[in-house]
């Protein structure tokens, strides 16, 4: 069909025609593009002909189709981005909800650094932005690469995106050679509500917020839908680096401002908390006329040098933090409550609500927690609302905090229709029909069904293939779901096996929704692919119960390889007393064993967390299952630790006695950080004592064992630190 005809000259009839045609091709493409096939139209057709719908549809808007391709340009296509990994790491940050949190934080600081409560100590105070962050990096002044900040390791290449932004300098003078300046995206408010009118007129979506808006539209894979979208960016902070910016980080907000980019008004240098607070108070008055949305306040150390002795936790700096606005709070009316069920068995109560904007967000759901939650209990068997309970049909008050899913605060019993009954928690599960069970001292009421609960089965499923665990490309969540349905994949090992049983399966892949022969062959790949696994990757795949991320490295650290944790876990339960012991009574008849001590003498790893650990891995169903997954892998031990190269790496160390150039708090996080393990009391493990004045009994054991003992200043040699 031609594409080129004057649109003035068109008939109706030719123009419906005409929008059929570029539905189908524009639709297949999308198609071909989301399965990884290999598109059939090049991007600049794909965009000619994309804009000739829209021409097309404004000059006959009736004729404009229900699945207009013009619609199907709001959603966002993570799959098409090269991934990048990040050279640091893009942190979160820690939250201060009032007042004394922050002065928790100042303190924290102070006693870290060892500083008197007199002792000068500034900080930055500046607005958070409610955007997204970008990573961008510049080399010779030239800008190269843009990335969104995805896991904090591995974010998504938008630099042709990112290059559409007036706020973003393409080219610096007198940068250091290489720069990451990271900052907030962020659209205006004026811009949004303009942005959804044009949405609302051309029949699309609008927007939820404007972050919402920002991030759907810096991550399009068609830069120049980006490029009508106005969005800005606030730069904050920096990565890697080749030479430093200032001595502080007001210097270096400065220096990046006097680079070209555009720095927050409101960033203030405090001296005090009470300066902080009253800067957070002045911010927040001025919030609704700022033109932006803003979610609260960072407090940054001002010295670099102090920031650099403070160092990062796994995701956040310890020398920031957000001091959040309160959260926005509005009342409706209670529908339902429903009951999901999580990976671990846990039934969730959600709230189905009369939809309701809060802080410009329309919420329908808020989760109630658990079932004391809904009865107006704590933990403890305390009352909160006042002991009010929860019933459908009553009027609540939801609120959102950040990003967190809604919650709900009060109830309004002036309004509880008379024939509200107070809500009865399911003892069965939803999905199963399992029993229910509520452990003592567990708030949390569990699904007994295991791996025959197709909700259980599903989310760890789910789990198994997220982002931070085997994260195969192609099998997402939805993915997983039509499997499950189809009875292709019951557990994790059967991932691996799917294209030996459905391998002609390219075939039976192929006409299903979005499958084709290269998608389906991708997929199998990518399975493939991921075979090798990571030591803490499969821990933390395999979705037991506490077993975080973090959980799951420090075993891998600690452990090495699969077999040696395994090992530890049937040694530990082996020991007499624990597998003696009733289930339930097992937590208390932990013995004080070597085995059940080399999973609890981990640093990080509790008796909670041990107990877990075994419980999962000694039920023979589970148990089987895991060995059925691992069977068909190839685990690589773990790595070495970060800084394998520093002369402490992996060595055992105590600090003891008065340390005058550092608090204990800080040598114990330089050590960890340096690959060492840090332990409390000397014993024939320990590699190194570092001992200060006043050193007693540890300087005497390690001497009695032969331990090498250095002082202060020789510690900080060794370590390359003098
Ligand atoms: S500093 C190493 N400063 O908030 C510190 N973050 O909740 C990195 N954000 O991921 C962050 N405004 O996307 C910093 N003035 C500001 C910010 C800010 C917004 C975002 C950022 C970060 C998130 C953490």
């Amino acid at each position: 069909m031609d594409h080129t005809l004057p649109i003035e000259t068109l008939s109706d009839e030719a123009a419906k025609a005409e929008l059929a045609t570029l539905a189908r091709v524009l639709g297949d493409a999308n198609r071909a593009y989301h399965t990884n096939d290999a598109p059939d139209l090049s991007d600049a057709d794909y965009d000619r002909l994309k804009a000739r719908n829209l021409a097309l549809e404004t000059r006959f808007p009736h004729l404009k189709r229900a699945d207009s391709p013009s619609d199907q340009v709001g959603a966002p296509v993570a799959d098409g981005f090269s991934k990048v990994r990040h050279v640091q790491r893009m942190m979160s940050l820690g939250n201060a909800f009032d007042d004394s949190d922050v002065s928790d934080f100042v303190g924290g600081i102070r006693k870290f650094l060892g500083l008197g409560a007199d002792a000068p100590l500034a900080f930055t105070a500046e607005p958070k932005i409610d955007g997204l962050s970008l990573s961008l990096r510049y080399e010779g002044g030239v800008l190269v690469q843009a990335a969104t900040r995805g896991d904090g390791e591995t974010g998504e290449n938008v630099t042709a995106n990112a290059r559409t932004i007036a706020d973003i300098p393409q080219t610096l003078m007198g940068a250091p050679d290489i720069l990451e300046v990271r900052g907030e995206v962020y659209m205006s408010h004026d811009d949004f509500t303009a942005l959804n009118t044009r949405q609302e007129a051309g029949g699309a979506k609008p927007f939820a917020n404007p972050r919402n808006a920002a991030a759907g539209s810096l991550r399009q894979l068609d830069a120049a839908i980006t490029r009508a979208r106005p969005l800005r960016f606030f730069a904050y902070a920096w990565g890697d680096l080749s030479s430093p910016l200032a001595d502080t980080q007001m210097g270096a907000i400065e220096r990046l401002g006097a680079l070209g980019f555009q720095i927050n008004a409101l960033t203030a240098r405090c001296d005090t908390s009470q300066a902080m607070i009253a800067h957070y108070r002045g911010i927040e008055a001025q919030r609704a006329t700022l033109g932006y949305d803003i979610d609260g306040v960072v407090y940054k150390v001002d010295d670099l040098g102090y920031q650099a002795r403070l160092g990062l936790r796994s995701t956040t700096p310890r020398w920031a933090i957000a001091h959040k606005f309160p959260a926005e709070l509005a009342w409706t009316r209670l529908d339902e409550i429903d009951i999901q069920v999580g990976r671990t068995g846990a039934l969730s109560p959600v709230a189905r609500l009369a939809p309701v904007t809060v802080g410009g967000v329309v919420v329908s759901n808020a989760t109630l927690h658990n079932e004391d939650y809904i009865a107006g209990l704590d933990a403890q068997g305390g009352q909160i609302r006042g002991g009010k309970d929860i019933r459908v049909g009553d009027w609540v008050q939801v609120y959102r905090a950040g990003d967190v899913i809604p919650k709900i605060a009060d109830v309004d019993l002036s309004k509880r229709p008379d024939d509200a009954v107070p809500f009865v928690f399911p003892d069965h599960c939803p999905r199963c029909d399992s029993a229910a069970i509520r452990e003592p001292g567990d708030a949390v009421r569990r699904c007994t069904g295991g791996m025959i609960c197709p909700a259980q089965a599903v989310e760890k499923l789910k789990h198994f293939v997220g982002r931070a665990a085997f994260d195969i490309e192609g099998l997402g969540a939805k993915q997983v779901e039509q499997f499950y349905h189809d009875g292709w994949i019951r557990e994790p090992a059967d991932i691996f096996q799917l294209e030996t049983r459905y391998g002609s399966g390219l075939q039976q892949l192929k006409n299903r929704d979005g499958w084709g022969d290269k998608s389906a062959t991708n997929l199998f790949q990518a399975i493939s692919d991921k075979r090798r696994i990571p030591l803490a990757r499969l821990i933390f795949a395999l979705g037991l119960r506490h077993v975080g991320e973090v959980a799951a490295a420090t075993l891998a650290r600690h452990f090495g390889t699969w077999g040696a944790l395994i090992g530890a876990v049937d040694q530990a339960a082996g020991e007499p007393a624990y597998a003696a012991a009733e289930p339930k009574a097992r937590k208390a008849a932990l013995p004080d064993s070597p085995a059940w001590a080399s999973l609890t003498g981990i640093d990080g790893i509790g008796d909670v967390l041990a107990e877990a650990l075994i419980t999962a891995l000694q039920q023979p169903a589970e148990r089987a299952s895991v060995t059925r997954l691992t069977d068909q892998l190839d685990i690589q031990p773990a790595e070495a630790p970060a800084q394998s190269d520093s002369p402490v790496a992996g060595k055992t160390v105590v600090f003891t006695g008065t340390l005058e150039k550092m608090t204990r708090a800080e040598a114990k996080a330089r050590a960890e950080a340096l690959g060492a393990k840090v332990s409390g009391s000397v014993s024939a493990k320990t590699d190194l004592l570092v001992a200060g004045p006043g050193a007693g009994s540890k300087a005497k054991k390690a001497a009695d064992l032969g331990v090498e003992t250095l002082d202060e200043d020789g510690w900080l040699q060794l370590i390359g630190d003098l």
